[in-house]
């Protein structure tokens, strides 16, 4: 992925980290990815008083694609307010596996704007998806 083309998803990812709901923790993030269509979407997380409700930041914006038709993606930005990069938790993983390749580049960017890029393969290795069902 080129440099501009991160930017430009890293920067939707810290836009939309604004809107988070999150007066439980107070953990804000934002996330943005890409359909294959070209469309982007965005998410924040969504806190719940029953804190077990709580949608994060990622499927936010995978759930926001696929019910607009998006299939597959071809990238997540994922923003956090803090030094540390925002890594995504296993859920997330999972459900980006369901809708996404093992080469899809995750970026996330902390709050003074510095990314790192993983693939989607190395951080959800021997993955659970649907070719194991019979
Ligand atoms: N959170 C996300 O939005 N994405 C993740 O991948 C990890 C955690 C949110 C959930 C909760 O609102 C807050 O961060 C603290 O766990």
């Amino acid at each position: 992925m080129h440099d501009i083309e991160i930017k430009k998803i890293a920067r939707m990812a810290v836009d939309v980290r604004d809107r988070a709901y999150a007066p439980y923790s107070n953990f804000k993030v934002g996330a943005c990815i890409k359909g294959e269509s070209g469309a982007y979407y965005t998410g924040c997380n969504i806190e719940n008083a029953s804190y077990g409700l709580t949608n994060c930041a990622e499927r936010t914006a995978i759930f926001k694609g696929v019910s607009e038709c998006e299939k597959r993606f071809t990238a997540i930005a994922i923003s956090g307010a803090y030094d540390d990069f925002p890594m995504p938790c296993g859920a997330c993983r999972q459900v980006m596996t369901e809708f996404c390749g093992p080469d899809m580049p995750v970026i996330v960017v902390n709050r003074k704007g510095d990314y790192r890029v993983y693939e989607l393969g190395a951080l959800l290795p021997h993955s659970f998806d649907k070719s194991q069902l019979k």
